[in-house]
Formats: C-alpha cells, structure tokens, sequence
C-alpha cells in the first residue's frame, strides 16, 4: 500500500493505492454522514461489501451501468436523493464504480450545498489509473461528451486492485490503453511495461502499475490542474486520432481506439522524424501486446475528418497530436488537416500490406 498526494493551489488529495487499501481506508469513512452512488453491475458483484463497510442504513442510489447514465436527468437523481436523505454540507459522497460513477458523483458533490466532499472507490482499471485522479467531473449533454462539468478534487481515492477480479477482459484492455500511453510518457513505466510485456493483465503487475500510472498522473495534475500550460495536455497521447476513431466507430472501448490511435499517431511521428530507432518499435509492439490486429479501415478518410473537432486543437484546420518521442518524453505535432488525413490514410495502406502478408 503507497501513498499519493496531489496538491494543487488550493487542496490536497490523497490518493492510497495497492492490495488491501480498501478494507484499510473505508472503514474509516463510517462515522461520517455518508451517501454513495454506484452502478447496478457494480452493486450486483459488491451489495454486501457495501453493506458491510459503510452500514446496511447507508443511502445509495444506483444508476444503471453504462455511459448513458452520465446526464442530466441521473445527476439530478443524486441530488433529489441526497436533499431527500438530509444530507447536510457535512455529508461525504462516496462514488462505488468505474468512471461514469465517479464523474457524475464527483460533480454532484460540488454542486450539493455548493460543494461537499468527495470520495473516490474506483473500480475499474481505467478509472483507477486515470479517471478518478485529477479532479475532471462530468456529464455528457446535447449528445456532447463532458459538455458540463467542474473541476472538483475528491478528498481521498482509494485504488484497490482487488475489484479487477471481477472486471470482464475487455474492461481491462480498456485500462491498458491508458496505462501504455503511460509508458510513452514516462521512462520508469515505460521500463517496466517492457520487462513485463508477456504478463500487462496479471493482477499482481496491474497493482503496481497502477501506481505508477496515478504518481505520474498526480504530478501533472499538482503542476497544471486547469489544463492551462500545456502540461495536462500531454495526457492525451494518442486520443486525438483515438477519439475520432471512437466517434466514428464505436463499439471497441475508449482504451482500445486510443491504442490504436497511438499506433497511428506513431506513424506521424516517425514520418516527421520525431520518433523512431528501437524505441519507436518497442512502444509499437507494446500496443500490439494489447490489440493484436491494428485495423485497417476502408473509410478511415473519414473517421480521420472527426479529429478536425478535437479540443485541443487551437488554431482552424490544424490538428494537434501529442506523439510519443524518446524514453519518458512526448513532443506535440502540428500540422494542417489534409496532411494529418494523408498520413493516415498512409498508415492504413502500409497496415493493410501488412496484414495480408502475415
Ligand atoms: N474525469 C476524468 O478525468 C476522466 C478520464 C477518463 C475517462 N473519464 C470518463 O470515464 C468514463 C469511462 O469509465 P470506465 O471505463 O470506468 O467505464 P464505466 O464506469 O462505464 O465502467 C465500465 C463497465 O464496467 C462495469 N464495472 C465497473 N466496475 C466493475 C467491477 N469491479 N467488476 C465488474 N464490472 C465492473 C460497469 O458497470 C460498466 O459496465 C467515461 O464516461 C469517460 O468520459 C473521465
Ligand atoms: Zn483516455
């Protein structure tokens, strides 16, 4: 069990990682008035644990699982329910779940009395490594992903690896997606992805990885919360291609199209010279441990059109990349749309060769 804090300006977060932090850390919150929100997958595996830790009285509400429950209409569910129980700005909110729990839960609990404190259980791999770290709330609204949100930290997260024992294994490649963009951003990750390359999935590794993935995550986060100086924006290796796919596509996890658009993004940045050599290779094949078959869409011309609507870009009709560089560095590529189109559209020819000759 470790230990991460995150400070920024004005809180600090502690973040208690590893086997065992849960039945260490959870207890803990029973004397306060406690309110937790969770998912009706997440409750099927966990009710009585629940029960258990924070008292069979606790209230909970229990969204349905799955992204179509970050909205309005669940968000004001939780709020209903907690000025129906009589919370008090006293009152902790526990978000028991993956992602979509912990971003509408942690926006609940900043708009609850005008702020309330939070508390993370993350219990899936991406939300453990990424989502429940950092302070991002969301819901998703007019179709638009995260279009209302805060910035809010929680009090205390508590990464138990325990619950990825339950966790189906395309939940898990979902996780590490973002664990190997990770790797492309830092030297010590990236290190031990590589000599643990044949076992990523073990519980064992994943517990210590996870880590890894939150100290690195914190450090960001402690130095630019608000996304303001360019140094949170490295976390988006790989997800300005990743997210158009996935807008374009579905159906594969957020994780798996953020490998894939790593693989393709690295594409780029060996063409404009700003990667390559073995390091290049070896971040590639750290992508392949995880989706075997890079794929090599026939309308990708189009799917790659959707990266001209990504955030981060600043300027019209120019895309902005984060690319991996050399061990523990990334460089941001910027160029025109019709370039960055061809390039993959490049790519997926020489990925097409590829595969019909394997
Ligand atoms: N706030 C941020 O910084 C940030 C960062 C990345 C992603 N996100 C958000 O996170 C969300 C995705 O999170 P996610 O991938 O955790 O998805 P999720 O919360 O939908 O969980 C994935 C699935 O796993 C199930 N599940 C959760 N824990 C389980 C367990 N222990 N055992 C068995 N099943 C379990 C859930 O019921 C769900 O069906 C997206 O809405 C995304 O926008 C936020
Ligand atoms: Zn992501």
């Amino acid at each position: 069990m470790k230990d991460v804090i995150l400070q920024t300006p004005n809180f600090k977060s502690i973040i208690h990682c590893g086997a065992g932090t849960f039945s260490e850390y959870a207890p803990k919150l029973k004397d306060r008035q406690l309110f937790v929100v969770t998912d009706s997958n997440v409750f099927s595996f966990y009710r009585r644990l629940i029960w258990q830790t924070f008292g069979d009285g606790v209230p909970v509400v229990i969204l349905p699982a799955g992204e179509n429950s970050k909205t309005q209409r669940y968000l004001f569910e939780i709020l209903t329910k907690m000025a129906e129980a009589g919370m008090t700005r006293k009152c902790t909110l526990v978000a028991f779940g993956g992602g979509v729990v912990g971003d509408i839960t942690g926006l609940a609990a900043s708009l609850y009395m005008r702020g309330v404190s939070a508390v993370q259980i993350p219990t899936t791999l991406l939300s453990q490594v990424d989502s429940s770290v950092g302070g991002k709330t969301a819901i998703d609204f007019k179709k638009i992903k995260n279009l209302i949100g805060t910035f809010y930290q929680p009090e205390e997260v508590i990464c138990d690896p325990m619950f990825l024992e339950t966790l189906p294994a395309r939940e898990i490649r979902c996780g590490l997606g973002e664990i190997i963009k990770y790797g492309a951003l830092d030297g010590a990750i990236y290190q031990k992805l590589l000599s643990n390359r044949e076992n990523l999935s073990d519980n064992g590794f994943l517990g210590e990885i996870i880590y890894d993935c939150v100290q690195h995550k914190s450090d960001i986060v402690s130095a630019d919360e608000r996304d303001l100086n360019g140094k949170r924006k490295t976390l988006n290796l790989g997800h300005t291609t990743g997210h158009a796919f996935e807008l374009y596509y579905g159906r594969k996890s957020h994780g798996e199209f953020v490998l894939i658009g790593m693989y393709y993004e690295a594409y780029i940045a060996k063409h404009k010279g700003v990667c390559g050599g073995e390091y290049l290779e070896n971040i590639l094949s750290l992508i392949k441990s995880v989706i075997k078959k890079i794929p090599a869409y026939d309308d990708i011309e189009q799917a790659a059109q959707m990266a001209k609507h990504d955030k981060k870009n600043e300027e019209a009709e120019k895309i902005s990349i984060i690319v991996p560089r050399f061990e523990g560095r990334s460089a941001e590529i910027i160029m025109g749309a019709e370039e960055y189109v061809k390039l993959i559209c490049e790519c997926r020819d020489k990925l097409k060769e590829e595969h019909a000759n394997s």
